[in-house]
């Protein structure tokens, strides 16, 4: 396993909740995800990013800690982590452990303890409380937006019952923000950091980075609350992408170095443009970052090329690159977004979505993804051609921005719908007994990872195809890069003399150039051999 694996590495984004159920309880766990590793594996894939495993009240699906050192029973124990990590291993898989620096649960010790403390103790100092403002301290102390929808800032009550100070939450009010200046902050996250890597994670994705990079001060940041929260179109904002980041980016990446090898860390970071982005993959501090542009890229050849070229001329400081990815748990699924129509009863004006189209397309996509230098990351069901699920019961939704919005269609929980594995078993086997705690649609009966597994042609064999060839071919290995141009609607480049990659993102069948072989194509060529519209296509080109 070489030093410098996160180079060229392909992620595989395991949604714990919704990967595979071992004890029958509805929700994905720990031995669940053991017992299915072999589908990561065989996929190809070099590392696995696992959604936090923590003690949580699971009221943002984890992202809400109560316990930075355990593990939510729901997903198993220690030890499962231990076996996990063990398992993983042996199947040439490194882990990546998802931490959430920015906020913990509102059950976590220290913000109880802070709630039961006074104003101005050291407890509270971990958080951020502050005095409200206007009459009896009723409104918020700044015009802070929370990124799930409204202020960042909800009251507390105090023990006589009487409203007390407001703290800060930038995400859902039962996810508190961390004070990152207070200095027992940065020792705790620092011994966190430590017992993983103790127990044999190989790195982590950070959730939300520059969240912990705000002015402790917390100024006025000229925003309304029913703004949209966009940390990509902010210029310069107290709430986000401050320097103070870097600092604690330096201190984590020294604990990272200090480890043989060392450990990886990539970071979710949203920031304004490339430059800002940048800092963050200095030399000292991390080794890559999720690249949004594609996952907000419509099926277009301009916005593509946009995105890719975005990314591929960034200002990158070192060798450090950012990780391209498609799909995540919080993203729509590409099969969706790119199927033309809505979900739902059709009507003139507004067709029923294209699924199989968004099929085809989401494959195109995958493939053009996987061509690009630099690592990418599969999210859990893209290898399937899984889609949003549109038309979830309302009552089933536990997105917490569904009930900060009052709108059920920006919800999340279409994206981590539980993953079929074989039609014959009830839940598609993603359960071994109780119902799956989103219900999976009918039509994934021939989605499962067991049929695909046998059925040549299929978006598993397809990627599966595609990562093997990734590793086997050296061009898709180095750093070539050329735009070719065949035309508007086309997106074409080489890495490297003999490696070519065509899309077809236009209407009309492109003619391949002659004497190229065809390597790979994400759906069938025309008689012609021809390149389809929403197709993609990997050659192999003779020199010269
Ligand atoms: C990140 C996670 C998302 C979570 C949010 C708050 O964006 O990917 O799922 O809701 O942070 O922790």
């Amino acid at each position: 396993m070489s030093d410098q694996w996160w180079g060229h590495a392909v992620l595989y984004q395991v949604y714990l909740r919704s990967f595979a159920d071992g004890n029958g309880d509805g929700y994905g766990d720990l031995a669940g995800l053991r017992s299915r590793l072999g589908h990561i594996r065989d996929l190809g894939a070099d590392a696995i990013w696992v959604s936090p495993w923590f003690p949580s009240p699971m009221r943002d699906g984890g992202y809400d800690v109560a316990d930075y050192q355990g593990i939510d029973p729901m997903f198993g124990t220690l030890d499962d982590a231990a076996r996990l990590i063990a398992d993983a291993h042996s199947a040439g898989l490194r882990v990546l452990l998802d931490i959430v620096p920015n906020h913990t649960s509102d059950r976590h010790p220290w913000f109880l303890e802070a709630l039961e403390a006074a104003e101005g103790s050291a407890a509270r100092q971990r958080y951020y409380f502050r005095d409200g403002k206007g009459p009896g301290g009723s409104l918020p102390p700044n015009d802070w937006p929370s990124a799930f929808g409204g202020p960042a800032w909800s009251r507390t009550t105090g023990p006589d019952g009487r409203p007390g100070q407001w703290y800060l939450h930038l995400f859902a009010p039962e996810q508190p923000d961390l004070n990152w200046s207070c200095s027992e902050v940065r020792a705790d996250f620092e011994k966190v950091f430590r017992f993983w890597c103790d127990l044999g994670v190989d790195g982590f994705r950070l959730d939300a980075v520059p969240a912990i990079g705000k002015d402790a001060r917390l100024p006025p940041a000229g925003i309304e609350f029913n703004d949209v929260f966009s940390p990509s179109g902010w210029p310069e904002t107290p709430l986000w992408d401050g320097d103070t980041v870097h600092e604690v980016l330096r201190r984590w990446r020294d604990v990272a170095r200090s480890y043989k090898p060392e450990k990886a860390l990539f970071g979710e970071v949203i920031v304004n443009g490339p430059e800002r982005l940048a800092r963050y993959l200095r030399d000292d501090e991390l080794h890559s970052v999720f690249a949004f542009e594609l996952s907000r890229a419509p099926w277009s050849a301009p916005a593509f090329h946009a995105a890719i070229e975005g990314i591929l001329d960034g200002p990158w400081p070192g060798r450090a690159r950012p990780t391209w990815f498609l799909s995540s748990h919080d993203e729509v699924r590409p099969v969706t977004r790119y199927a033309p129509g809505t979900a739902g009863t059709s009507t003139a004006s507004s067709p029923v979505r294209d699924l199989a189209l968004g099929q085809a397309r989401a494959r195109a996509a995958l493939l053009l993804m996987l061509a690009l230098p630099g690592p990418a990351c599969i999210y859990q069901g893209e290898e399937l051609g899984l889609w949003q699920v549109e038309d979830l019961p309302l009552e089933l939704l536990q997105d917490p921005i569904v009930a900060r919005t009052g709108d059920a269609r920006k919800s999340r929980d279409g994206c981590r719908v539980p993953l079929p594995w074989d039609a014959g078993a009830p839940t598609y086997g993603f359960s071994t007994s109780g119902p799956s705690w989103l219900p999976q649609p009918p039509a994934w009966a021939s989605l499962t990872a067991a049929s695909q597994r046998r059925t040549p042609g299929s978006t598993f064999r397809l990627t599966k195809r595609a990562v093997e060839l990734r590793r086997e071919l050296p061009e898709l290995a180095g750093t070539g890069f050329e735009w070719q141009q065949l035309g508007a609607g086309v997106l074409a480049f080489r890495r490297g003399p003999r490696f070519a990659c065509l899309t077809n993102f236009d209407a009309a069948p492109l003619e391949l150039p002659g004497r190229a072989r065809v390597l790979l194509a994400s759906g069938p060529l025309s008689e012609e051999g021809h390149l389809p519209p929403g197709t993609t296509v990997w050659l192999a080109c003779p020199p010269g």
